[in-house]
Parts: C-alpha cells; structure tokens; sequence
C-alpha cells in the first residue's frame, strides 16, 4: 500500500473513494486453495473437471478484474445492489476483486472452446461465521451449441444428450420449475430449442452431483426458479444432505446479447456458477471454513489428491513437548510400538504424537541410546507445564520399569 496506490505483484492501482481492499483480503490471492491437490477445495475442483472431461479448464485468471468483467459485461444494472461497496472489495471504481467466476465468461467465449470450466477464487464482503468467509472457491461451468439453423442445433445438443450415462437410482430429482413470464424463454429464442438446451443444462448438473456424491444412499436434487441477469431461463439447484438443503449452485441458459458480445451470435448456451466450500465442508466433514485455509500440518496431511476422507478434528490449544532418552538393555528386541502403548497407557489421549528423534550406537561400548518426543495437548483445554512434568515423570518410571531401560537426563 502507497499512500495513493495499492500494488499487487508489482501493478499499482490508483487508489479512489471507492477503495476497501484490506491487506488482509489481499493476502489471500496467492493461496490459491483451488490449485492445491492435497486441499479439499482442489480436491473437488479436480473431482468435477474429471467428471466434465471434455471441457477445456480454465483454473488461473486473476482474481482482480475490472467492474466492466465482474458486472456490465454480464448485463448486471448500473444500480444494481450486487454493486455496492459493503459487497465488493474495489480497488478504485473501476477494478475489483472478482466476486464470481461469472466475471469470465466473455474470455471463455472468446477461446474458441465451446465447452469450459473456470475455477478460482472469489471474494465478497460478508458476515463472519462457521460458513462465511471473505474469500471463497467457485467453479463455472459453460457449454454452447453453434450451428447454422435450429435443425442442426437440435441435432447436436440431442446427440450429447444420447451419449451421455443416464442419471443413476440413487438420486431423487425434484424439479417442479417451469417456464413461465417471470421466468421466461428470450424472445429471441426458439421455445424447442430453449427446452433442450435446459434439458441439456438439468442432465449435465444432475449427473456432476452424482459423481460427486458418488454411493451416497439417499440423495436429492431439488430445482428452483432463480433470477441472474445474465440468464434466462434461471435455476438455483439444492442438495438435501445429511437432513438439511444446501444450496449449491446456479446456472441457466445464457443471455443472447452476452453470446452476441462473446461473438458467438450463432450460438445458444448454458452456465452455471458453483460454490466449493459448502460441498467440501459436507463431504469432507470439515466444521469451520476457516480450516481450509489452515497451513496446519495436522489438517493438510490429512487428505490425499483424488480422495474425499472424513476430516479428523484436532486440537487448537497449544502443544508441550517433553523428550525422554535412554540407553538399552544389552539384550533384547527393541519395537516402538510398545514403547508407545505405556506411554500412552500412563498419559491417554493427552498424547498427540510420539517419535524418535535421536538413536545412537556408541562406538566403543555398543550400547544402542534412543530419544523419543513425546508432544502432549488437550483438545478442550490449555495444558500446564507442570503437570505435564508430572505426566512425564510417571512416563519415565513406567519405561524403566516395563523395558528395563537406564534412563538418561
Ligand atoms: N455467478 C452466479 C453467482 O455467483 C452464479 C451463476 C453462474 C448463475 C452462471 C447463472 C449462471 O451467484
């Protein structure tokens, strides 16, 4: 931050009346949470680029976009409330801080794939809760049907519609949607076509959430009618999961003056825009959002690319770490494992982890001398220095006793 200008990697953007970026905000865009393999957000992003696999991904276009990408381009009013400065994070009225991956459609469009995704993170002024975050993940997806008449159109969109696998029986879909006035075909389309092509847009969202709920017994999908102003028709689409609706996405049939503007005039198209967090905290198990950001090793090595694993909670408090070494008895097999069992049959759960840091052979008399780190912590509570000493002492006198070991200082 100058005192007229906020620079990101070197580009300096005047600063307005309108500026609210924080450094803090700014902080988060090189985390890039979408482009990790072992985070859940990563995870599900590849999940669903695995599933739409003929689709080109777009997964690195800056965050910071101007108020022409995020809003005029996608036909969003001039007052229209989504604008306001409590929503966004401008840098000056005329660049922002993406609040959706909507903000790149015109560039999807101009490359020429007529089926893409684009992943990244959004950023909105918000409330702060276990599932709000000032930042956060959403994958759009995008697919258009360019030919020369309404014949081929049809033609093309059905022949996708034929190959692809038919939703599976573990899914409920409820959609009581239809087409109507305040939710109406553009009058520049044709009433067949539009109906395909949502038809189209249902299959291709129904089937994703199956993949990504792939065995989950009793799963459903409910549609809803929406309002976007850059589609028409408009859904939102829910998740009933683990006894409540998550809402998760919404999508539509793409305004033609945005098909126009992307020089696609021929063409009609679906999109949709999908959040990552709240699916990833259900499947994952993950109970604050915050933790996604965490660089925690207990959480990031919990989770394995091309995996969805409960999340295991563990502790916030504050580790103490106590070392024991000793040398060992002339005799013997030596296995940590039961080293293990009475340290934790004299300390229990306070035992977060145990490991060898030290084993040394003396040269001369042979004797083989091991170091373990013991690392308490309490879920729930801050741990003393003192009676942690306690714990270790009593952990000291049952090693000696139970492996005959001579304990060193
Ligand atoms: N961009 C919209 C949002 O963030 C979602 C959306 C994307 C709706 C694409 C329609 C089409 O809420």
């Amino acid at each position: 931050f100058k005192d007229n200008a906020v620079i990101v990697h070197g580009d300096e953007y005047t600063k307005d009346a309108w500026t609210n970026v924080t450094p803090t905000v700014l902080s988060k865009i090189s985390r890039q949470l979408h482009l990790q393999d072992r985070n859940p957000i990563g995870i599900i992003r590849q999940l669903i680029e695995g599933h739409f696999h003929d689709f080109k991904g777009f997964n690195s276009f800056s965050p910071i976009v101007t108020t022409r990408q995020n809003f005029d381009d996608l036909l969003i009013p001039q007052d229209h409330p989504s604008r306001t400065k409590s929503d966004n994070y401008y840098f000056n009225e005329s660049t922002v801080l993406r609040a959706h991956t909507s903000a790149h459609q015109l560039q999807g469009l101009a490359s020429g794939y007529n089926k893409f995704l684009i992943s990244g993170d959004v950023y909105r002024r918000d409330e702060i809760d276990s599932s709000h975050y000032p930042v956060f993940h959403q994958i759009e997806g995008f697919a258009y049907f360019e030919h020369e008449n309404k014949q081929d159109t049809l033609a093309a969109i059905q022949a996708d519609l034929d190959n692809a696998s038919p939703i599976p029986e573990n899914i409920q879909v409820i959609d009581d949607t239809v087409i109507h006035q305040g939710n109406p075909i553009q009058s520049c389309h044709d009433q067949q076509v539009v109906e395909l092509v949502a038809a189209h847009l249902k299959h291709s969202i129904n089937s994703m959430i199956c993949h990504i709920f792939a065995g989950e017994p009793d799963l459903k999908v409910r549609w809803i009618e929406a309002y976007f102003p850059f589609t028409s028709p408009s859904y939102e689409v829910e998740i009933f999961y683990q006894g409540e609706w998550l809402e998760v996405l919404g999508c539509g049939v793409v305004q033609q003056t945005l098909m126009n503007r992307g020089g696609r005039d021929k063409a009609i198209g679906w999109a949709f825009g999908m959040g990552l967090e709240r699916l990833a905290m259900v499947l994952f198990g993950i109970p604050d959002i915050r933790l996604f950001w965490s660089e925690d090793a207990r959480f990031l090595e919990q989770f394995q690319p091309g995996q969805i694993s409960k999340f295991k909670p563990f502790s916030k408090y504050p580790p103490c770490i106590k070392d024991i070494s000793f040398w060992l008895p002339a005799t013997g097999d030596w296995h940590d494992n039961n080293f293990c069992e009475t340290v934790r049959g004299v300390a229990g759960d306070i035992v977060e982890n145990v490991k060898v840091i030290d084993d040394f052979t003396h040269p001369k008399t042979n004797r083989r001398s091991l170091c373990y780190r013991i690392m308490y912590r309490s879920m729930d509570r801050n741990v003393t220095n003192d009676e942690i000493n306690e714990i270790q002492e009593k952990v000291r006198a049952a090693v000696e006793q139970d492996f005959d070991v001579e304990l060193r200082e």
